[in-house]
């Protein structure tokens, strides 16, 4: 048995800032990942953070403005202005821990222009931005020597008298169960990419920390919200940033027409995600694509150019498309990258379970909406992570109490954990997934309509029947990647069940939840968050009101 004040689940931007913050607190701080930090998903942001610097002329309402439009009205408007009006110190609180961002020629801070915005206000590290922050973030973390459970995989909360009190995690390496006592707990673990296919994701985003808060009686809110981005390879899902665009790329179609002038003729190429995506995949099923995609063209912007600002890019089209973007287009659709939805949780972390927090990805504040602004997510992890660490802090000093040491909930795991591998020979974990995530990508995609989501559901629920006879081969307890990936189609499954029960529940187009169907967004009936709570059977599906304090909603132009 471990016990500490403060136990972070995950490793990510979000993770490790948590984890300095209640560290620099004077708790006793642990955090436990399934793999080494610096493999962590925040890698994936490549295009850099969105922060209206004050110093610079910015304005962080015209940040927030952006923000809440590009959420189509559906972000929580006090949510968002906190995180704007606090983006500039957590830049400068990045820089002065040693994040080289890329400088302009006067040596001062770069800024490229991202989507959804009026103005340039993307700090960037090249395009590897989140790369950058991440191992910077890291290194705090071994200056600060925080207590890592590294490579150890949460299987559930201990939940007394329906407060957190800490999580039962196997360690990988041994294949044992231990319990982890904390007076609180934040989840930081990423999102739910895996349960579609492809996705921009990597393969540890699972959903781990949702389904977890999700089975112990947390809302999970706005999980419909799913973001397909622009700009992802056709056969992997890989990303090509959105820097691509910001740096002046053009997005063209089969008769070599920039199309974004036709939907998005004041922002184009730079109009936000769902725009953008929803346009593409527009040209593609007119029959204007070719081999169901678009071209990316930065042939114009010249080899040296591309090289300096956007070097990760042509790595990743030499890598994976035998492409020199220098001479050539790359061929692009869009692909799911985010989840919008998670945890419901406040600004300050806090979530519907008394001791359990909730940040990053895996959390829903809301400061997205229906859509999240690219290079709002970088943001969102490294403020919102320490935001959510010192709502713990308040929360140990002033509510927690000592856990009462019970130790059952370790041995129900065990059991369950157990009865998984004695099973016999049943369909294989990656198999079932691939099942279900082929589904949620043709139905829960840039266009649902009623019939697809129903298709949708029914594919849930079939997989949730499977899920008792998912069997492993490996029937050992060391490393055991084959356990691991049943446990993470358990967590895949709960977050698929409630992204459909949104999507179904939601009768209105808004955002990323674009039905064609019901095309019109209904203020009147929709400015609601939807939230699933998990029963034996479907989820219990509520709503709560969106928070709108100064920007009344009007329609959505770019
Ligand atoms: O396209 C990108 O660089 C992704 C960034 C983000 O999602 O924030």
């Amino acid at each position: 048995m471990y016990e500490h004040d403060l136990l972070i689940i995950g490793a990510g931007l979000a993770g490790l800032r948590g984890a300095i913050e209640g560290i620099q607190e004077g708790l006793d701080v642990a955090f436990m990942t399934k793999v080494h930090p610096v493999r962590s998903h925040s890698n994936a942001a490549q295009g850099g953070i969105n922060a209206a610097l004050a110093s610079r002329g910015d304005d962080w309402e015209d940040h927030a403005l952006a923000t809440v439009k590009g959420s189509d009205y559906l972000a929580d408007q006090s949510a968002v202005e906190t995180m704007c009006r606090e983006a500039g110190d957590a830049i400068l609180e990045l820089e002065h821990m040693g994040v080289i961002f890329s400088r302009n020629e006067e040596g001062k801070l770069a800024v490229r222009r991202f989507g959804g915005q009026r103005v340039a206000r993307t700090f960037f590290v090249g395009a590897i931005t989140g790369q950058a922050l991440l191992h910077v973030m890291y290194e705090q973390i071994i200056k600060h020597e925080a207590q890592t459970y590294e490579e150890w995989f949460a299987t559930s909360l201990i939940m007394e008298d329906g407060v957190c009190r800490g999580v039962v995690a196997m360690d990988m390496k041994t294949g044992e169960l231990h319990t982890v006592r904390a007076k609180a707990v934040i989840m930081a673990s990423g999102g739910a990419g895996r349960a579609c296919e492809p996705t921009a994701q990597a393969a540890i985003c699972t959903g781990d920390g949702q389904a977890l808060a999700y089975r112990a009686g947390s809302p999970l809110m706005d999980m419909e919200m799913i973001q397909y981005h622009p700009t992802t390879l056709p056969t992997n899902g890989v990303l090509m940033s959105e820097a691509a665009r910001g740096e002046g790329g053009y997005l063209l179609n089969s008769n070599g027409d920039r199309f974004m002038e036709k939907y998005a003729p004041e922002y184009m190429e730079l109009a936000s995600r769902d725009v953008v995506s929803r346009a593409e995949q527009t040209e593609i099923n007119e029959g204007r694509g070719g081999d169901g995609c678009v071209l990316l063209d930065l042939r114009h912007l010249g080899r040296d150019f591309i090289n300096e600002r956007l070097g990760y890019l042509q790595e990743v089209a030499t890598d994976f498309m035998s492409i020199d973007l220098a001479e050539q287009p790359a061929k692009i659709r869009p692909g799911m990258h985010y989840n919008m939805g998670g945890i419901k949780a406040d600004v300050n972390g806090r979530t519907e379970i008394p001791g359990l927090f909730a940040a990053g990805e895996a959390a829903c504040v809301s400061i997205h909406g229906a859509n999240r602004l690219g290079a709002n997510s970088l943001l969102e992890a490294v403020l919102f992570g320490r935001r959510a660490a010192a709502g713990a802090v308040k929360f140990i000093r002033e509510e927690a109490e000592r856990s009462v040491g019970d130790e059952s909930v370790k041995e129900s795991e065990g059991k369950r954990l157990q009865e998984i591998l004695d099973r016999p020979k049943g369909p294989r974990a990656a198999a079932v997934r691939r099942e279900l995530a082929l589904e949620m990508d043709q139905n829960m995609a840039v266009f649902r309509d009623q019939a697809g989501m129903e298709s949708a559901a029914a594919k849930v629920a079939e997989v949730k029947k499977k899920l008792p006879g998912v069997s492993t081969d490996n029937k050992g307890r060391i490393f055991n990647i084959d356990l691991l990936s049943v446990l993470q189609l358990e967590n895949m499954v709960d977050c698929a069940e409630a992204i459909v029960a949104g999507g179904l529940m939601r009768t209105e187009s808004r955002g990323a939840h674009n039905r064609t169907d019901l095309t019109a967004r209904d203020d009147k009936n929709w400015l609601k968050h939807t939230l699933a709570y998990q029963t034996e059977g479907a989820p219990r599906m509520d709503t709560s009101p969106v928070d709108i304090t100064r920007f009344e909603p009007v329609e959505r132009v770019y």
